[in-house]
């Protein structure tokens, strides 16, 4: 069986199932578009948002102060380690499930499902910290551009607004619990989807109106700051550095690492450019430089506007919007100014949505077409060639999510999880150069197989490292609801697992350990969160409920999963 969950498809099977008419998307994508699309995915919350806490810090994490500038290059780095590879993968497979796909082809099919679905964080949860984001700024612009006012209660989330005096006690209440919820977050998403199920075309042309929007108001936020704050003051609050040492920076990049994400979303519209051998590498690459040459002038220009110590000061939510904080703190009278930031950030959010709900349903396509998920996924739309399905599902559940949900604890699982997939994808790199030789690679990482995709590997889990403790425990939760829905339908589900005799239903001993799995899943995301290992043995020698209950289901599902596997093993390798 442990030879079986590793089988690897084979790149031409790959090649020729997307070939098949039933399966077609509709190529109209150019080297241009799809660099465009990269720019549309990459510059959005994380410029417009997380510098905020990034550069100040919080309880859990120290603040990079003016070293945010370094955390940017140093995250820039990182990226660009890993689109080259991405660039190599995508140049050669160029099929729309991006690294699920490749790792199908280079780590088998248990590796493949794992990131498959850990690519679900990246994208969907990635999306729903966005959508969260694109509420603050678009209440923002409506109170600043027109005095329009949306209550709290209807754009943000409980935890949130709990940490706001008073907010509450204006919610309403029914049988005594208030009603708190994100309804901008949600709509957003809605009409995003409705977009989306329309047409690839046409969400092209859609992105490229805002990828040229958000380039000017970063544009235009670094020309206001520079024209309301004379050069010596800026150049003054650069000063200390790194009021938190190498800590700070690194914690900073491993926040602001958020903002590359997206650079690999251009890999899963592969199918619908017209040449993607050519396209997709200049897509990833240009994208990338493009998106780091802004951030670094705006994280200069922005620690440079607002002193350290005056941004450690201000409320969490007012540092959720960093931009238009800095303006006001500058020029507390261009409300203007601020209303047009603010109008830009909208845009920019908007098209982060657009390419991450594009890119999400593609995942899912590529996934069901190989059986490891219902096949419903993978239908196509007969008048506009989109995969509809996966489309309203994913626009259902990141809607949904996003407005119950709060920011920060979406952008650090969002980051663990996409970071997670990168050290995947390096490291597919000299696995098929090795297995595949011959392959054509219209596009090649520089300097050998093994220089760019090692370092690329190391420097992902280096940042990993820098995340807070509860985005480790809820994704590896994540991971385990993952394989409990692997070992109950995708394993005997997978076409390719079917062609080497694997049984069509669940056999039982699958199904105990897909239970384990799942009880295992549910402890992790119900004990405490943010303590720590210590924290975490503090709470359950205290007898404190939710460590007792979480760490026992943990503890008990993990000891299923361990006997069921023993016996899986034993009856399926004898079949
Ligand atoms: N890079 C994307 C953003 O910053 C996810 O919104």
């Amino acid at each position: 069986m442990a030879i079986d969950l590793f089988r690897r498809k084979s790149l031409d099977a790959i090649l020729s199932v997307a070939s098949d008419e039933k399966y077609t998307l509709k190529r109209s994508l150019g080297a241009f578009n799809v660099t465009l699309l990269g720019i549309g995915a990459i510059i959005g919350a994380g410029i417009f948002a997380t510098i905020g806490t990034a550069a100040a810090g919080d309880a859990s994490r120290p603040g990079a102060g003016p070293s945010l500038v370094v955390s940017f290059m140093i995250t820039a780095a990182v990226s660009a380690l890993t689109a080259l590879c991405y660039a190599e993968f995508a140049s050669m497979v160029p099929i729309s499930g991006s690294a699920y796909t490749y790792s199908y082809a280079t780590l088998g099919e248990l590796v493949a499902w794992i990131i498959g679905w850990d690519l679900i964080i990246e994208y969907a949860v990635g999306n729903v910290a966005v959508a969260i984001s694109w509420a603050n700024y678009f209440r923002t612009f409506l109170e600043t551009a027109f005095g329009i006012h949306v209550p709290p209660w209807l754009s943000t989330d409980v935890r949130t607004a709990a940490r706001i005096p008073g907010l509450l006690d204006h919610a309403p209440h029914v049988l005594g619990v208030p009603i708190v919820f994100n309804l901008l977050a949600f709509a957003i998403v809605m009409i995003i989807t409705l977009v989306l199920v329309w047409g690839i075309k046409e969400s092209a042309r859609f992105n490229a109106g805002m990828v040229i929007i958000k380039i000017i108001v970063l544009l235009f936020f670094v020309g206001a700051a520079l024209y309301f704050v004379p050069s010596g003051s800026i150049v003054k609050n650069w000063t200390p550095f790194q009021p938190r040492g190498w800590g700070g920076t690194l914690a900073g990049a491993a926040v602001v690492f958020f903002a590359y994400i997206g650079f690999d979303a251009v890999s899963t519209v592969a199918e619908e450019t017209r040449n993607p051998s050519r396209d997709l590498p200049i897509g990833i690459i240009a994208s990338l430089a493009v998106s780091t040459l802004l951030y670094v002038v705006v994280a200069a220009v922005f620690t440079g506007v607002m002193p350290y110590h005056e941004l450690v000061q201000r409320l969490a939510t007012e540092q959720a919007e960093p931009l238009t904080m800095a303006l006001d703190h500058v020029a507390p009278t261009a409300t203007w100014a601020a209303a047009f930031v603010a109008f830009g950030s909208v845009v920019a959010h908007t098209a982060v949505l657009l390419v991450f709900q594009l890119g999400q349903p593609r995942i899912f396509f590529s996934m069901a077409r190989d059986g490891l998920l219902p096949p419903t996924f993978a239908k196509v739309h007969p008048k506009f060639k989109t995969p509809y399905v996966p489309t309203i599902v994913t626009g259902l559940a990141v809607g949904g999510v996003a407005a119950f949900a709060s920011i920060d604890e979406m952008v650090d699982l969002t980051n663990i999880g996409t970071l997670f997939a990168f050290v995947l994808v390096c490291i597919g790199i000299p696995i098929l150069r090795f297995t595949d030789p011959d392959r054509r690679r219209p596009f090649r990482v520089p300097f050998g197989p093994y220089l760019v995709p090692g370092l690329g590997m190391a420097s992902c889990l280096f940042l990993m490292i820098y995340l807070p403790p509860a985005s480790w425990w809820r994704f590896v939760g994540w991971l385990a609801l993952g394989l409990a829905f692997y070992s109950s339908y995708g394993y005997c589900h997978s076409t390719l697992g079917r062609e080497g005799g694997r049984p069509h239903k669940p056999p039982p001993v699958l199904k105990v350990l897909s239970g384990g799995l799942l009880a295992t899943s549910i402890g992790l995301f119900g004990m405490p969160h943010g303590v720590g290992l210590r924290g975490l043995v503090d709470a359950l020698m205290a007898g404190e409920l939710r460590a007792v209950l979480g760490i026992g289901l943990t503890a008990l599902g993990m000891s299923i999963t361990m006997v069921a596997l023993a016996v899986a093993r034993r009856s399926l390798a004898s079949r």
